[in-house]
């Protein structure tokens, strides 16, 4: 009863934004992410009949408090599911994101524990229903049991069975690049979780980001089949910039940029005045990510690296789904 299984991250290009079931994780909208090679998480579930409790090291401390408490509850899922109530796992993780990259190790976190609880289980589940118990964990973490390109369905139903990722293209089906500029940063983020439900329940702005998602969808889906970068690249940056709008728009109104954030926000745009094509997106925190061409790697690291508060920058592929030891 015991299982290792790794998943990577993944960035949205088109960004979920917003529950419409807090409990379930049920989002308000569909979203798209790209799944990255650069960062990822290891996790060994092993359940034992001697435990009395679980127990959760990461990068091998012990750890406690609210983290802890996710992760037990996560598990009370395939306690629930199995019919196993008494049943603990010791969970060991190793976390391969950089904590400072801003990227949450929640997403390649949770499907990794999702998927090694499953296999530790003798499950056997599709892999819609691994993305289903993923999402419960965290909401942007179903689109990781997957490579490539993946699309998170918000679903319509209650209880959230019709809510789940698939995959648009494979991880083979076209190489662009992500740079993941660390910023140095100030304050502390608004969690996603806070800020996503402030906005929701108060931004002026936040009719006018759901209306619209339909076509940033469409449109993207069509521009990765085809390849066309500065078609995908034009509309993840522009659905990112809806997103932080909608923050400005939240009573209290609150922002994730920092004046590094700008900076780099800039140099993007100056490298297309150049000619050179590269576009960001930002999540929920000031660290910025560069999608570019294998082509323009070098030139486009030399000129981010040029800008004031720059720390560092971490380079990924696309990435690959869940896999098992
Ligand atoms: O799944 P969470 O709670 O980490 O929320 C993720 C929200 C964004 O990263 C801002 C957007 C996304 O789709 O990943």
């Amino acid at each position: 009863m015991r299982a290792t299984a790794k998943a990577h991250t993944n960035i949205a290009l088109i960004k979920y934004w917003g529950k419409r079931d807090e409990q379930l994780i049920l989002p308000m909208n569909n979203s798209l992410s790209v799944t990255l090679d650069g960062f990822f998480t290891e996790t060994t579930v092993h359940f034992r009949d001697d435990l009395e409790t679980d127990s959760f090291t990461l990068n091998g401390e012990e750890v406690s408090g609210v983290p802890f408490e996710r992760v037990t509850k996560f598990l009370d899922l395939f306690r629930d599911y199995t019919g196993k109530t008494d049943l603990f796992a010791k969970v060991e993780s190793i976390n391969h994101v950089p904590t400072a990259a801003g990227f949450a190790s929640s997403a390649s976190g949770f499907a990794a524990l999702a998927a090694a609880a499953a296999k530790a289980l003798d499950l056997n589940l599709s892999e819609k229903e691994l993305s289903i118990f993923t999402r419960q964990g965290s909401g942007s973490a179903c689109r990781s049991v997957y490579g490539g390109f993946v699309e998170w369905e918000k679903g319509e139903r209650e209880d959230g069975s019709d809510s789940y990722a698939v995959q648009i293209a494979p991880q083979d089906h076209w190489d662009i690049r992500v740079a993941a500029v660390i910023l140095t940063a100030k304050e502390k983020d608004v969690p996603s979780r806070a800020g996503m439900k402030l906005t929701v329940d108060t931004s002026v702005f936040y009719d006018g980001w759901l209306k619209s998602i339909d076509q940033d969808l469409r449109d993207i889906k069509a521009g990765i089949l085809a390849k066309d970068f500065e078609k995908v690249g034009s509309i993840a940056e522009a659905n990112c910039l809806k997103m932080h709008a909608t923050t400005l728009g939240a009573a209290p109104p609150f922002t994730y940029w920092q004046d590094t954030t700008l900076g780099v926000m800039h140099e993007v745009w100056q490298l297309r005045k150049d000619r050179i094509p590269a576009y960001f997106t930002i999540d929920a925190g000031p660290n910025v990510k560069v999608l570019y061409l294998p082509e323009d790697e070098e030139k486009i690291l030399a000129r981010l690296r040029s800008v004031k508060g720059v720390e560092d920058i971490i380079v990924s592929k696309v990435g690959a789904g869940i896999s098992y030891k």
